[in-house]
């Protein structure tokens, strides 16, 4: 007798209760019975009023809707010592009356259960997941349960103490199973998509087999909890509690998980930085996708196995480094908030054999062509280019390729930069000594960022360059000199010009050109004269947006006394006043 010869299964898989001998009170006109008929198929003749129909001991391997669709007065249902391998609840959606179903002696490896809410009685014992030898899989899919008086403890016991390798209860609102009483022969189970909760195999010593376990969308909370789950499963490899309401706040708490365990899925949970104390020694394969990360903590423990890091869509600012993942192959940080990548990346991460980093919104500057080089020397290490990796900022560049943008080597390089300048001032002594003194062209030398162009050229330049005591402006772009380069060009302008204008705003901030600009101006405003500049704050700068290594703006920011653009119009006579009288035209030059 095999462990399941006296269990009925009641209510669509969802109750094992004793079969209590219940006869169906039927009339005999009402019964059809093709039992022993060597039949491959329902056959199609049964009279549409049959309550009770016998298709036991045939050869029927497959059921369908369409057989059972016109007998809407079907009550028994005898299906036992058949060939049927899957079953599908779905076919009985006509079959309303439907309340006594054998199905035992069959070869079902598989059951979709849909609501049924009207079969009382089901037989499934003596299947192929009972067999001994052979398979031993067991797969129940989307069961609806909706009768809620039966015992779930008898429930979850007979679940618990198949004698099976695999089991899988996939959508059926668990809220829970117990561990089993003996030393279990699960190797899988698969109970994704149920309402399984943390108290899930606490202190359980019997899944001592279990390699594989899937948890994926339920209701898991504590990671320490799910740890101190799988302590006791000493075979376990695989873990996935993907899609919980997973977090770990409270560092304090200690994690103890299984060993053996290599392979962990954390993602689409609530995780944090604080991740990283809580993790198995021995993970070589780490999903963390999906959680509120924003950064890997350096003083993390070793995780010395690590080979697989999946860190997409967290909020990392900057690229983790592998101090604590000396084995590191494959690094996923797609979709996160990565302005401007860690250029060494590859130098502290010698084993990383690609990199996903796509997706990300790139600040395209100087330092970032650092990084579109290390993608030129690294040899197709960085998975998805060129077409995942796009320019974010600055808004004038949103949407180009890394791989189409370039900055001449002059901008980015402020020694080669202070070299040519150098070099450009010498050439101009050298070459027009007598000039010197008519060096100066222009009152001033306005900079500013393409975006506050509009400003610049209908507010600023008419208001200086119109009317009594006009000012002289040079203007890189306007006073360009054919055959020399931009940034030649601006050094030109800078040294041609007794003042030089910044107008300062958030879009200035994010311009690279505009900084070297002002740190030109600046060399030679302790170079040569002082106070030739001015600094106008055309919008207010949250300190925030000026970045770090902007010592000199900030420096400039905090030390300097700027004018500030007033919205109001009446204040604004007052300030082209004041900006006249910075520039210093008491002495009335002419245009
Ligand atoms: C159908 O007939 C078989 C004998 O051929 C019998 O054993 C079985 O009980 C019958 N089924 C029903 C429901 O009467
Ligand atoms: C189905 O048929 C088998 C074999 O004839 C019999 O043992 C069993 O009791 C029947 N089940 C029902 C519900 O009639
Ligand atoms: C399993 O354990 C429970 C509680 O200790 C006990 O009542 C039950 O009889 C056991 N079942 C089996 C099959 O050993
Ligand atoms: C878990 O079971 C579901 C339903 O059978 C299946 O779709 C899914 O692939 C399984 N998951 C794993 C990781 O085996
Ligand atoms: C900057 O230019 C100088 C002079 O050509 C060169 O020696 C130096 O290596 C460059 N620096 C970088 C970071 O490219």
């Amino acid at each position: 007798m095999g462990p399941f010869s006296n269990i009925q299964v009641f209510a669509c898989v969802c109750t094992f209760l004793l079969w209590n001998n219940i006869q169906p009170s039927v009339e005999n006109e009402f019964i059809a019975n093709y039992s022993s008929r060597l039949l491959t198929n329902v056959p199609k003749t049964i009279p549409v009023r049959t309550q009770v129909l016998d298709l036991s001991h045939n050869r029927i391997s497959g059921l369908s809707t369409s057989e059972f669709i016109s007998l809407s007065d079907l009550q028994v249902l005898n299906l036992s010592h058949n060939l049927i391998t899957e079953l599908d609840f779905g076919v009985f959606f006509f079959n309303q009356d439907l309340e006594h179903l054998d199905l035992s002696h069959n070869n079902i490896l598989k059951v979709y259960c849909l609501t049924l809410a009207y079969l009382r009685h089901l037989d499934l014992s003596f299947n192929k997941f009972s067999a001994l030898g052979s398979m031993k899989v067991l797969t129940l899919e989307h069961v609806r349960n909706k009768v809620y008086y039966f015992n779930q403890e008898l429930l979850y016991r007979q679940f618990s103490e198949m004698p099976l390798a695999s089991l899988t209860i996939f959508d059926a609102s668990m809220p829970h199973m117990l561990c089993p009483n003996r030393t279990s022969s699960f190797q899988y189970l698969n109970f994704s998509h149920n309402a399984l909760t943390d108290e899930l195999f606490q202190n359980c010593g019997t899944l001592t087999d279990l390699k594989f376990l899937i948890l994926q969308r339920n209701k898991f909370e504590s990671l320490p909890k799910v740890s101190f789950m799988t302590s006791g499963m000493k075979s376990l490899k695989f873990l996935d509690v993907s899609s919980n309401l997973l977090s770990y706040d409270a560092p304090a708490e200690r994690c103890r998980w299984a060993e053996s365990l290599s392979e962990l899925d954390l993602s689409s949970n609530q995780l944090t930085d604080a991740v990283f104390e809580c993790l198995p020694v021995n993970v070589q394969k780490l999903d963390l996708q999906n959680n509120q990360i924003t950064s890997v903590p350096r003083r993390t423990a070793e995780l010395k196995s690590l080979r697989e890091l999946n860190l997409a869509s967290n909020r990392l600012a900057d690229l983790p480094g592998c101090g604590g993942f000396p084995s590191l192959e494959f690094l996923n940080v797609e979709m996160n908030l990565i302005l401007t990548p860690l250029v060494d990346f590859f130098e502290s991460c010698p084993r990383v054999r690609e990199l996903q980093g796509g997706h990300n919104p790139f600040k395209c500057s100087c330092e970032l062509q650092a990084f579109v080089r290390l993608e030129r020397r690294s040899g197709g290490k960085l998975f998805g280019w060129p077409g995942a990796y796009v320019c974010e900022y600055p808004e004038e560049l949103r949407g180009r390729r890394l791989e189409d943008f370039h900055l001449a080597e002059l901008a980015c390089n402020t020694t080669l930069l202070l070299v040519t300048w150098t070099q450009t001032k010498r050439r101009a002594w050298h070459d027009q000594p007598e000039e010197q003194e008519g060096v100066l062209q222009f009152h001033a030398f306005i900079s500013y960022s393409e975006r506050d162009a509009p400003w610049v050229k209908n507010e600023l330049m008419p208001n200086l360059e119109r009317g009594e005591g006009c000012v002289q402006l040079c203007q890189h772009e306007r006073n360009f000199i054919p055959g020399k380069s931009i940034v030649e060009n601006i050094i030109t302008c800078i040294e041609k010009s007794y003042r030089s204008i910044f107008v300062l705003s958030p879009n200035f901030v994010q311009s690279e050109w505009c900084h070297y600009e002002l740190y030109f101006a600046h060399h030679k405003l302790f170079s040569e004269t002082s106070n030739s500049l001015i600094l106008i704050l055309l919008e207010p700068i949250p300190p925030y947006v000026i970045p770090a290594r902007y010592h000199k703006l900030k420096a400039l920011m905090a030390k300097r006394t700027y004018l500030e653009w007033p919205k109001e119009k009446s204040k604004q006579a007052l300030f082209w006043a004041n900006l006249r009288a910075a520039i210093n035209l008491a002495g009335g030059q002419r245009c």
